[in-house]
């Protein structure tokens, strides 16, 4: 459905990534871990057209979305929930929400409200609130719910567990599931890699710009280098994985 093959991206001189290639398939959720840095963000940038792509392509459904700007490829139905949820804190809740569907006409608005609604209840508990006043798991709700209104058929997002507590992260990743099995395809970067694989199909580990092993999620957890770098004592010192990784499967 989505394809990435060698996707580079340069900010200036700075290789941001090098080479990313990876597939995302109809009904899937996918992760892509990595250390800090490792052009996490910059893949999902490509993808959204937020940054221009120096070589490689991305494909959609078959048709070339490299180098499209950001708004067209929400129109293609590839939406993304930034780093950091980038809410607007003055706004409301609900006003959050309309905004997400910019990109529609304005039919059905109400339903899809709804449905976002009922998929985070403590949303609707909140709906005339500022935005600023929820706690960073609602922001996160909100963010999800945002991109939801323009009708995704791929959902990007980035880091959603940071800063959040464990019960919250379980309970956002369980809604991931849930929007996956509605039909919604997921590409999922985290630095919470423990998590991630958990509630993950497959994986992708990402770095020093370059995907470097993928796989099931449940095979990548198993993975010794996995381990060592992201589910044991040097995941909290962020330590990369450069040196051991090199099989790509
Ligand atoms: N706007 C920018 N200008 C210059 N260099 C950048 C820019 N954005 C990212 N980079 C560089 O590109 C590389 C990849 O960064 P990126 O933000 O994609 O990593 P990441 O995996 O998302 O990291 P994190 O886990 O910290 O979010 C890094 O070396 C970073 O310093
Ligand atoms: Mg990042």
């Amino acid at each position: 459905m989505l394809l990435l093959e060698a996707v580079r991206v340069c900010y200036g001189a700075v290789v941001g990534l090098e080479d990313g290639s990876l597939r995302l398939n109809d009904r899937e959720l996918v992760c892509l871990i990595g250390a800090n840095g490792a052009g996490k963000s910059t893949l999902l940038n490509a993808i959204s057209g937020v940054v221009p792509v120096a070589s490689g392509h991305i494909l959609f459904d078959g048709e070339s979305i490299g180098g499209l700007r950001p708004e067209r490829v929400v129109r293609r139905r590839i939406v993304q929930v930034p780093e950091g949820r980038q809410i607007f804190v003055r706004m409301s809740v609900e006003e959050n929400l309309l905004l997400g569907a910019y990109v529609r006409r304005n039919e059905e608005l109400g339903q899809d409200i709804d449905r976002v609604y009922s998929l985070f209840p403590r949303l609707l508990e909140r709906r005339t609130q500022y935005a600023g006043l929820l706690s960073g798991g609602e922001q996160q709700m909100l963010a999800i719910g945002r991109a939801l209104m323009a009708r995704p058929r791929v959902l990007l997002l980035d880091e959603p567990s940071m800063g959040l507590a464990p019960l919250i992260v379980e309970e956002i990743f369980a809604t991931l599931r849930q929007l996956r099995e509605q039909g919604i395809s997921i590409l999922l970067v985290e630095q919470n890699a423990r998590a991630a694989l958990r509630f993950s199909d497959r994986a992708y580990v990402l770095t020093h710009g370059r995907v470097e092993l993928e796989g099931p999620a449940a095979e990548i957890a198993k993975n010794e280098h996995v381990r060592e770098a992201f589910l044991g004592k040097a995941a909290a010192s962020g330590r990369a994985l450069a040196p051991v990784l090199k099989s790509r499967k």
